[in-house]
């Protein structure tokens, strides 16, 4: 257990990068370990939910090496030529670890088990089980459909055309990475768009990838199967999900301003930004750039005041991360804010829902929790705060409280940091170079 205390400060200044974005270093990882040759990566995200990825896929016969001038070197095995481990795949806290690396070895002749934390132990997995058991695989699974999970895969592996039942960009990938093993066409529906990294990044493999939007809203994204990748150079954004806490933390103290240069802005991923600005936050985007297929800019964030909002559900995929921060926000804004369509963050590393509605309410903050939605009532005062909040070991509502003590009367102690090397391993210390006061308690 490492406990913080987070504590009131002025505002905040200054320019900074923040890590690697999450989602991409997976698929930059995985996606590198299935081609010919050798992959670059620059800016890959050294937390532990990355680095989980790279201790799999070097135990499935993949060649991963940090090259002296901080980029990572990536020698692939080819399509479905990875080898059987010889141990168990622990990928600790990491859900994209584990649901995309069950797409790949649903096609891969072998047998291999994967395992996680308690906390990942405990996550649905049957969504990736059940189409990828269409394809062939076959899954040995805890009671409930949970990890450990043993997977056999298939040498001749069967294309599907499958529509998601819930909004995941992680099962779409699971799927649209099996279908690189399977011969013909695998098709994904989802009713609404998710995060599109691994199509953007299998395109920048030289795959060729099918999407197709219909009347209904609906996104179609078809792969054809044993396709050739080229090794590549990639360059990974900073992760807005990393950002968000910066700039709510900017946005909420008067007299701030802040730069956050190199951020990725995956028009997929930019929900809350989109929700601060119609707060009436004053984010500005510049230099607006493409980098291996993603939308890159730099941000700049100063102190507004913010009024509530109403997110409706279909937002929802576009900031699934995001809610723990945005929920502090709304608890610092003037007025009432309605969150809705939020089923799937009771699913996370955490119940999130759950767990953020007790510690704003430790903090003083009037709520209502439903089962898929959350109104704050927000009184455009800062919360009392003062109250040692359980993270839960979830890295985002580590540095969701974190933020929410930089504002209140009485400082905040979270009881434990240690989940936040998962996503953002210098977390504090870029906080407080922008001058935070964030400490550790003895
Ligand atoms: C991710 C997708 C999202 C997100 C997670 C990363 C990804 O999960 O919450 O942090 O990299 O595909 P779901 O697919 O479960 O919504």
């Amino acid at each position: 257990m490492k406990p913080l205390k987070s504590s009131s400060v002025k505002c905040i200044k200054g320019t900074i990068q923040v890590p690697g974005d999450k989602s991409v270093s997976h698929r930059a990882l995985l996606i590198g370990g299935l081609a010919i040759g050798e992959t670059l990566i620059n800016g890959l995200l050294e937390g532990e939910d990355v680095l989980a990825m790279v201790v799999a896929l070097r135990s499935l016969g993949v060649k991963i090496e940090k090259n002296d001038n901080g980029s990572w070197s990536v020698v692939g095995c080819g399509i479905c030529g990875l080898s059987e481990p010889t141990q168990v795949l622990n990928v600790g806290n990491s859900g994209t670890a584990a649901r995309l690396l069950m797409g790949v070895l649903a096609v891969h002749p072998f047998s291999s088990t994967l395992t996680g934390d308690q906390s990942l132990n405990a996550r649905p997995m049957n969504r990736c089980m059940t189409p990828l058991s269409a394809m062939g695989a076959n899954f040995q699974a805890r009671t409930g459909g949970f990890l450990p999970i043993n997977v056999t895969g298939l040498v001749d592996p069967i294309p599907i055309e499958y529509r998601l039942p819930v909004a995941s960009a992680q099962v779409k990938s699971s799927i649209l990475l099996a279908g690189l093993g399977a011969a013909g066409a695998t098709k994904v529906i989802e009713p609404i768009p998710t995060r599109d990294h691994t199509e953007l990044m299998l395109s920048h493999f030289g795959v060729k990838i099918d999407v197709e939007d219909s009347p209904d809203g609906a996104r179609h994204v078809t792969v054809n199967g044993q396709p050739e990748l080229s090794a590549c150079e990639i360059f990974v954004p900073g992760d807005i999900s990393s950002a968000a806490f910066p700039i709510v933390a900017a946005l909420l103290l008067p007299g701030s301003k802040i730069i956050i240069k190199n951020v990725g802005m995956n028009p997929l991923r930019t929900g809350l930004v989109e929700t601060l600005k119609e707060m009436g936050g004053a984010i500005t985007v510049q230099n607006s750039r493409r980098e291996t297929g993603e939308c890159v800019a730099d941000l700049v964030v100063k102190g507004s005041t913010l009024q509530g909002v109403f997110v409706k559900a279909d937002r929802a995929p576009s900031m699934i991360d995001e809610y723990p921060i945005l929920a502090v926000c709304a608890a610092c804004a003037m007025g009432t804010t309605r969150l809705e369509g939020l089923s799937e963050l009771r699913v996370k590393e955490s119940d999130r829902l759950k767990t953020m509605a007790e510690g704003l309410q430790a903090c003083g903050v009037d709520l209502e929790e439903g089962d898929d939605y959350l109104i704050i009532f927000g009184s455009g005062s800062f919360p009392r705060g003062g109250a040692k909040i359980k993270t839960n070991f979830d890295h985002r509502i580590a540095m969701a409280f974190l933020v929410l003590g930089m504002v209140t009367e009485n400082s905040i102690i979270i009881n434990d940091a240690e989940a936040i090397e998962t996503s953002f391993p210098n977390y504090v210390q870029l906080m407080n170079s922008l001058g935070a006061e964030i400490e550790e308690l003895t």
